[in-house]
C-alpha cells in the first residue's frame, strides 16, 4: 500500500529546498544569540512542532535531525556562556515521536547541555501548552511549523506568533492546494484569498493575506520562498518582529535564488540562457532587480524616502537586500542628486542614521 508519509520515499527536490531553508535559517539565527560576548537572552527555545520521525528512507535528515546539528554546532559557545537551550520537537503520531527519539540519541545531537523535549500531541493543543514560554520577552524562539497543507497557520495560530516578543517563525503553506482551491468554504474558513493570480506567482499573494492580518500599528516582517515539487508549488512563509531576522532570512533566500530571492524557479518564465550568445541587449539584469531600482529612485526623487533607515527599511519591504541599493545610491550620487557616505543602508541606521542629503532640483 501506498504512504502518503512523506518520510516514507526520498525527500524530493523541493522537499530538500524547504529543508535548506530550514537549515540556513537556523544557522543564522542562533549566532545572533551565542556570539556576543555577553548574550542578553540567556534562553533559548527551539520548536519543531511538526516533525515528523527525522529522517527519510534514505536516511536523509529532516527538519529536527537539521536543527539539533545546527545546535550542536554552537556548544562551545553555549555551554561558555552557560545558555540554555532547548530544542522541543512534536508530532501526533507516537511511532513518530518514538523514532525520531531513538534516532537523536543514536546520533548524539542530545548532549547533556541541551534540551531536547519530545512531544507527542495534537498541534492546538501543543501549541496552547507552549505558548508562555513562545510569549516569554527573555527566551528567543525559533518556530517551524512544517504542517501538510495550510490549515494550522490560520489567522489566530499566524496573530498569535507574530505577537510574540522574541519569535521568529518559519512555517510551510501549500501554495498550489490555496490557488486551486480558494474559493472553497473548507478554504474560505481559514483565509479569504481574493485574486490570486498568476499560478507562479501564488505565494504573493498568499504572503499578502499574512500581511493584511498583521494588526494595525504592529512592525511585523514578511517574506515568502516559493518552490516546486514536480508540477505542484508551495512555499515558506518567514515571520519576525525584528528587521535583522528579515535581513537574515533575504539573505538565505538569496543565496538559493541569485536570480529574484524567491523562488526555485524561473518566476517570469524568462529563461533566454540558450540564447545569450546571440542577444545584443542585456536580458539578464532580472527584472525584480529593475523594478525595485526604478521604484527606489523614484522615492528618493519624489523626496519620499529621506533617510538612510527609510532606504534600508525601503530595502526591506521589498524583499531586497540593503546591498541591492547600491546601483542607485550610485547613480544619483554621481550625478549629484543625493550626498551621502555610504553605498548601501545599514541596519544600525534605525538608530544612528547616517547623514543622507538630497540636493534640491536647479
Ligand atoms: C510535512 S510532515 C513533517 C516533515 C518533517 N518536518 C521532516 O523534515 O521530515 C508533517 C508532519 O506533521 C505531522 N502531523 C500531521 N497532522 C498533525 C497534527 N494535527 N498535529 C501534530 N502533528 C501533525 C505528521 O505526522 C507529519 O510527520
Amino acid at each position: 500500500m501506498r504512504s502518503d508519509e512523506i518520510e516514507d520515499t526520498p525527500y524530493v527536490e523541493g522537499t530538500l529546498t524547504k529543508l535548506q531553508i530550514f537549515e540556513l535559517y537556523a544557522r543564522a539565527w542562533l549566532p545572533v544569540f551565542t556570539s556576543k560576548p555577553n548574550p542578553f537572552w540567556k534562553k533559548l527555545h527551539l520548536f519543531d512542532f511538526f516533525a515528523g520521525k527525522g529522517q527519510d528512507c534514505d536516511g536523509t535528515p529532516g527538519s529536527p535531525l537539521r536543527l539539533l546539528t545546527e545546535v550542536k554546532a554552537k556548544a562551545g559557545d553555549i555551554c561558555a556562556k552557560a545558555l540554555k537551550v532547548t530544542v522541543t520537537v512534536c508530532d501526533d503520531k507516537h511511532s513518530k515521536i518514538e523514532a525520531l527519539t531513538k534516532l537523536v540519541h543514536e546520533n548524539s545531537l542530545a548532549p547533556r547541555w541541551l534540551g531536547f523535549d519530545p512531544r507527542e500531541g495534537d498541534f492546538p493543543e501543543n501549541f496552547t501548552h507552549y505558548l508562555p514560554i513562545l510569549n516569554d520577552p527573555e527566551t528567543a524562539c525559533l518556530v517551524l511549523l512544517d504542517q501538510y497543507g495550510f490549515k494550522h497557520v490560520g489567522a489566530d495560530v499566524f496573530q498569535t506568533l507574530a505577537a510574540c516578543p522574541r519569535t521568529d517563525i518559519l512555517f510551510f503553506i501549500s501554495t498550489q492546494y490555496l490557488h486551486r482551491f480558494k474559493a472553497h468554504p473548507s478554504i474560505r474558513k481559514y483565509m479569504e484569498l481574493e485574486a490570486i493570480g498568476d499560478y507562479y506567482h501564488a505565494h504573493r499573494a498568499v504572503l499578502d493575506w499574512y500581511r493584511s492580518q498583521v494588526p494595525k500599528g504592529q512592525t511585523y516582517y514578511l517574506a515568502a520562498f516559493s518552490f516546486k515539487k514536480g508540477r505542484n508549488l508551495y512555499c515558506v512563509i518567514f515571520g519576525s518582529g525584528h528587521p535583522k531576522g528579515m535581513e537574515q532570512f533575504l539573505q538565505v533566500a538569496w543565496k538559493m535564488d541569485p536570480t529574484s530571492g524567491e523562488a526555485d524557479y524561473d518566476l517570469n518564465r524568462e529563461n533566454f540562457s540558450e540564447l545569450a550568445p546571440y542577444l545584443e541587449f542585456d536580458m539578464f539584469q532580472p527584472k525584480k532587480k529593475q523594478v525595485f531600482e526604478a521604484a527606489l529612485e523614484k522615492g528618493i526623487r519624489d523626496g519620499e524616502l529621506r533617510s538612510e533607515s527609510d532606504l534600508y527599511l525601503f530595502c526591506l519591504e521589498n524583499g531586497m537586500l540593503p546591498s541591492h541599493a547600491s546601483p542607485v545610491i550610485k547613480k544619483l550620487k554621481a550625478k549629484g542628486f543625493i550626498a551621502c557616505d555610504f553605498t548601501s543602508p545599514n541596519r544600525s541606521s534605525l538608530k544612528s542614521p547616517r547623514p543622507f542629503l538630497i540636493r534640491p532640483k536647479n
